[in-house]
């Protein structure tokens, strides 16, 4: 394809989840690690966006910033955009916490992934609805994945093969959809 896209994180291993779902699409990427630009906003899009222009400006390399978050509908979608923050200070078994006794247990993960090159400005965005299990499962992955249950599934993210996550991710998605068009940019 021609272009080496960077793949802009400060997470290591969202980056080489990200590096392995493009290199299955036929994209080469490298990992460059650097801490993103956070800016406070409800929209996944726009924090996505404004870290991949801060990014290219340093860099100056065609790049993607990827954004995610866990929605969890019995929490009117917290903690979404703050899920990073949030992880941090009360982790999965916080959220577990939260959602103790509660029976709606639908959540979803989004990525909102913000391509940015000379001239040329990108997001696509990708969401795979499950439900928040009732205890912590897994040693693989990352985050809140010991908690989610991909619709369909009976196993946690974590529990899962990394290439079966990937088959079916929000992150798988929202790179897809950007795969898709990168050709013609
Ligand atoms: P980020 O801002 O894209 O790094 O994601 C924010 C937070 O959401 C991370 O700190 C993780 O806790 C959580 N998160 C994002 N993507 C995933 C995932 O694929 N699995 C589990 N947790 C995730």
């Amino acid at each position: 394809m021609g272009k080496k896209v960077a793949i802009v994180t400060s997470n290591a291993a969202k980056g080489e989840e990200a590096r392995r779902i493009l290199e299955r699409l036929g994209i080469e990427a490298e990992v460059v690690e650097m801490e993103k630009l956070e800016i406070q906003s409800e929209s996944l899009e726009e924090i996505a966006l404004r870290a991949a222009r801060a990014a290219y400006e340093v860099l100056r390399r065609p790049l993607v910033v990827d954004d995610s978050g866990l929605f969890v509908e019995a929490l009117n979608g917290f903690p979404g955009p703050y899920s990073s923050y949030v992880y941090k200070k009360i982790g999965v078994r916080g959220v577990l916490k939260l959602m103790e006794g509660v029976k709606d247990r639908r959540a979803y993960f989004k990525t909102a992934l913000a391509y940015v090159s000379q001239g040329v400005e990108r997001v696509h965005v990708g969401v795979v609805w499950g439900r928040i299990a009732e205890e912590a499962r897994g040693s693989g992955g990352f985050g809140f994945d010991p908690i989610f249950i991909p619709e369909g599934h009976s196993r946690t993210f974590a529990e899962m093969e990394p290439w079966e996550k990937d088959a079916l991710s929000h992150r798988a998605r929202a790179y897809e959809a950007f795969a898709a068009e990168l050709k013609w940019i």
